[in-house]
């Protein structure tokens, strides 16, 4: 706890990611990481062997981008800086620790991919915020021979709708609509890129509670995929990480080379 607290004081990190929530939650998934690590490894072997994939059908060698990049567990980091010249890592936070792994050919950015976190911590108490106007498209990408989206889409509207949620000024259509433009922003801003894309992401989040009922929720608010290349159960948090009999599992999927064509329901247009 109290090592935490001083990695919470001293980690350089934006204002708004600061007050959103997201080094909290970077602390947080650094710890749940650590007790949960052998619940764990399957998914991050099927992550990485996703990337790997992406990479064998990855002509250029000379720069891959991961987004979401966090803890760096995901990403099979080795691999990466074998094939190619200069990894780039982006969060909107990276911990100390995880940069210090890795000092050389790697660039850490930390930036917001969705443009609203800055805009949403502003408008406490000013001019609300104004949920319906389109997200910004990142203006990056293009240079890099493979860009991986590390199990970030469905993670990308959480903190700002619980942030926009705690203002109470906005409906549940609203904030819902608004999560899904941004995960529709982000697949067809990966859809766009001229390099080889790699999603990996959940689909589907799975609670048991002690009774034995079982809650399901859509991760990615209603955005739709099709022809993935991998899927599988993610034991994220087993009991008693959440509860002492409550556990959470996620189904998450990936897409070695993601295209316009692995999106449904109408997201791709
Ligand atoms: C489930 S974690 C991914 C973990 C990571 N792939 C790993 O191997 O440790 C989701 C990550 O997305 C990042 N993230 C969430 N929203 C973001 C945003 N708007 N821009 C950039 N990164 C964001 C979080 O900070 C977090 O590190």
């Amino acid at each position: 706890m109290l090592r935490e607290a001083v990695s919470y004081l001293l980690t350089p990190c934006s204002p708004a990611a600061r007050s959103l929530g997201y080094l909290y939650e970077a602390l947080a998934l650094q710890a749940r990481a650590a007790r949960c690590a052998a619940h764990w490894s399957g998914h991050i072997a099927n992550c990485h062997e996703a990337i790997r994939e992406a990479m064998a059908a990855c002509p250029g060698r000379t720069s891959a981008l991961v987004c979401g990049s966090g803890l760096l567990l995901e990403a099979p980091m080795q691999a990466l800086l074998a094939g190619f010249s200069r990894v780039d890592c982006l969060d909107i936070v990276h911990l100390r620790g995880v940069k210090k792994r890795y000092p050389q050919r790697t660039v850490f950015i930390e930036a917001d991919l969705t443009g609203v976190a800055g805009p949403i911590a502003a408008a406490r108490g000013k001019t609300p915020f104004d949920p319906g106007s389109p997200p910004p498209v990142p203006a990056l990408g293009d240079e890099y021979d493979l860009v991986v989206s590390c199990n970030l889409a469905s993670q990308l509207a959480v903190l700002p709708v619980r942030a926009l949620c705690k203002r109470g000024l906005y409906s549940q259509e609203q904030l819902d609509g608004f999560a899904r433009a941004l995960v529709l922003t982000h697949l067809r801003w990966l859809a766009a890129l001229p390099g080889v894309v790699c999603l990996i992401t959940d689909t589907v989040r799975q609670r048991q509670s002690p009774g034995g009922e079982t809650e399901t929720e859509d991760a990615l608010w209603g955005v739709g995929l099709k022809n993935t290349t991998r899927q599988w159960w993610w034991d994220i948090a087993p009991a008693p990480e959440l509860g002492r009999n409550l556990s959470q599992r996620n189904r998450m999927c990936a897409v070695a080379v993601f295209t316009q064509e692995n999106m449904s329901d109408g997201a791709g247009t």
